[in-house]
């Protein structure tokens, strides 16, 4: 038996003596014949307003979670996404762009969702312009194909569907994530059975704001992804979370990951170089079994600047051994997200005079010119 204690707005014939409480006896919960709001909703006949004071139940259920409407949920959606600059946002399971940020969701069937069988990149809006938006492109429909996502719609179509949701978003200075999934279709684990693949994409606001100052790292205890996954820039970043989650619980910046035969690899959303042999040449680890970043393969064609002006005497990317690593003269962080970043301390040792060093102040410096007016092949204008 159930007991319900009622409070009604006003009395209700044939439900309350006039005293607004009445108590329900029912022989179950589903006698209630329509579920809302506070945990239930009554019969049509009841005025609005009704509410559960109590609920017993001999099985002893707790009935609390309210069952919305759809106008309910649109409206929690809405106050959700309060104060997040999600400016637009396209989704081929809808075949269109949205500025509502309400609607900016992907389907909990999609295979990216729960089973992480997904694949992204990113792309930064600099006044206006896509910074290095093809190399992530190139990325992208690699990592898809190393996942076996077929693509939604060729490279060309998922260019100007990119471009046109940065249009419509207005978006000036930000950042535009993409992601390519197996798509929806049901809770299995072979993508087999989903309609098709989809394409995703949201436009961020965002103010960049360049810090130079020297962090901290340490040595990631997470253990490092198989070159097979470290080499996709899959949707399953769990280590990379865990690794940054235990860098920032000791104080640093970042977890740095080294790989089973001692050489470093990279950060959870960076990749790393060095400046050694008294600060005249730039190294870099091997992309092998890290992700190839475009930030740093950028600035490995910058720095030859650095070379022709003297202030270096070569580029390499080779294995770097966390021994030569931490004696380095200087130490960087360089992806999308962190640009160009001195480290200044690696767990206990200071790395060169444990100050932000010359290479790293003069790459950051080349990247922001490459970024505000580098040649057409790094900046795809917007057409708003
Ligand atoms: C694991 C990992 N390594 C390196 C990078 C740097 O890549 P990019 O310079 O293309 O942002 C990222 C970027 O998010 C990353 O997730």
């Amino acid at each position: 038996m159930t007991s319900l204690i009622v409070c009604f707005p006003k009395p209700i014939a044939g439900f309350s003596p006039g005293l607004g409480v009445d108590t329900w006896n029912l022989r179950s919960l589903s006698q209630v014949p329509y579920s809302s709001g506070d945990g239930f909703r009554f019969p049509r006949r009841l005025a609005r307003g009704t509410r559960i004071l109590k609920c017993s139940d001999s099985s002893s259920h707790s009935w609390n979670v309210p069952v919305l409407s759809n106008n309910e949920v649109v409206e929690k959606l809405k106050l959700a996404r309060e104060g997040r600059e999600f400016l637009a946002m396209y989704s081929s399971v809808v075949g269109g762009i949205t500025t509502d940020p309400a609607a900016m969701v992907i389907p909990l069937d999609d295979h990216m969702v729960h089973r992480g069988h997904g694949v992204f990149d990113t792309a930064m809006i600099i006044n206006g312009y896509l910074y290095e938006l093809d190399h992530h492109l190139d990325r992208i429909i690699r990592s898809a194909s190393m996942a076996k996502i077929p693509l939604r719609f060729d490279r060309e179509t998922i260019r100007r569907i990119l471009i046109q949701t940065v249009s419509v978003s207005g978006c000036r200075d930000g950042s535009l994530r993409y992601w390519l999934s197996a798509g929806p279709g049901d809770f299995n684990l072979s993508p087999s059975q989903c309609l098709e693949p989809a394409l995703y994409a949201i436009v961020i606001q965002k103010d960049f704001t360049i810090n130079s100052t020297g962090v901290k790292v340490v040595t990631s205890s997470i253990p490092i992804k198989p070159s097979v996954f470290a080499t996709v820039k899959s949707v399953n970043y769990l280590p990379n979370a865990l690794s940054q989650m235990e860098a920032e619980a000791k104080g640093a910046y970042a977890g740095i990951w080294v790989d089973n035969d001692g050489f470093i690899a990279e950060g959870p959303n960076m990749n790393v170089a060095f400046v050694v042999n008294g600060g005249k040449e730039l190294v870099m680890p091997r992309f092998d079994n890290v992700l190839s970043g475009c930030t740093a393969k950028r600035t490995l064609t910058l720095a030859e600047q650095l070379v022709s002006k003297g202030m270096l005497k070569s580029v390499k990317v080779m294995d770097v051994t966390v021994q030569d690593g931490k004696k380095a003269d200087e130490m960087m962080l360089l992806g999308s997200g962190v640009l160009i970043r001195p480290v200044i301390q690696w767990d206990e040792q200071f790395i060169g005079d444990g100050k932000e060093g010359p290479i790293a102040k003069a790459l950051l410096d080349l990247l922001l010119e490459d970024m505000r007016s580098g040649p057409p092949s790094v900046r795809v204008l917007v057409p708003y």
